[in-house]
């Protein structure tokens, strides 16, 4: 009879669906399972800014298109986190700790919120932008998740700069601006590094997975994917530029085909 281990320890399986690498695919579904919070966070700080700030009708239409998109994002998320569950990961958990922290930042006032809000539209767009460059980082291959992480990103490129640009219309310094941005990186990271340690347990105790597979996929993506890390770093920093957003505003207009939800 063979094991549960020994049946998961092939290179080529599918249990990881992002090239078999166990690092890779826990990144991107710990980064899934961070997402419905944070789009209904971003809606909520966009809606609230948008109340207490006069638009002209680029700018409003801009904002609605923003929203539509994370709407669309945050149910695209979730159907992919209900598999995750169904997968026999403890999900539910997972997505009570980030709602009671998503919670506390929805009480904030409107100002605080529309920068937490950019600060997290800059960071998807960065990374979105590396995540679509190559297929080093999402299967080039059409499974399901990299088909939501394809068209997920695509969008994130097409609505950048929305935030920012409503962020220009109020008195934010640059300081405060800067420091909310370190402030949610660092949260984003801890989170992602507590997600993705949650799912390593989960199949640890379900013997899917050796640590010895885990630390072989962790060692290849950091130097495959080095550069990107770099790259990535290098466009974390321009947010620190006091211009940063001035080429990333009013984006809607390149606009792509890109509507189409993953299948
Ligand atoms: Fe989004
Ligand atoms: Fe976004």
């Amino acid at each position: 009879m063979v094991s549960a281990t020994s049946k998961y320890k092939g290179s080529g399986d599918k249990i990881f669906w992002n090239e078999g690498n166990a690092f890779k695919t826990y990144l991107f579904d710990a980064f899934s399972i961070i997402i419905p919070p944070c789009e209904h966070f971003i809606i909520d700080a966009v809606e609230s800014s948008v109340k207490s700030t006069s638009l002209f009708s680029s700018d409003k239409k801009n904002t609605e298109s923003l929203i539509s998109d994370e709407a669309r994002h945050s149910q695209v998320h979730k159907a992919y986190n209900r598999k995750l569950a169904a997968s026999g990961y403890a999900i539910e958990k997972i997505e009570k700790r980030i709602n009671n922290a998503m919670d506390k930042l929805i009480a904030l006032q409107p100002e605080e919120k529309l920068i937490i809000a950019a600060a997290i539209e800059y960071l998807t767009m960065i990374i979105s932008l590396i995540v679509l460059k190559s297929a080093r980082w999402v299967t080039a291959e059409k499974v399901y998740q990299a088909n939501v992480w394809r068209w997920h990103c695509k969008e994130e490129i097409d609505h950048q700069g929305v935030t920012e640009n409503l962020l220009k219309k109020s008195n934010v310094t640059y300081f405060r601006r800067v420091s909310i941005f370190t402030s949610v990186t660092m949260y984003l990271l801890s989170d992602l590094f507590i997600n993705i340690c949650s799912l390593y347990h989960c199949d640890r105790k379900n013997q899917k997975i050796s640590r010895y597979r885990f630390f072989r996929s962790f060692v290849f993506f950091v130097v495959n994917n080095g550069l990107d890390l770099l790259t990535l770093t290098y466009q974390w920093a321009k947010y620190f530029r006091s211009d940063s957003g001035k080429n990333n505003r009013n984006n809607r207009n390149n606009k792509s085909n890109n509507n189409i939800l993953p299948a």
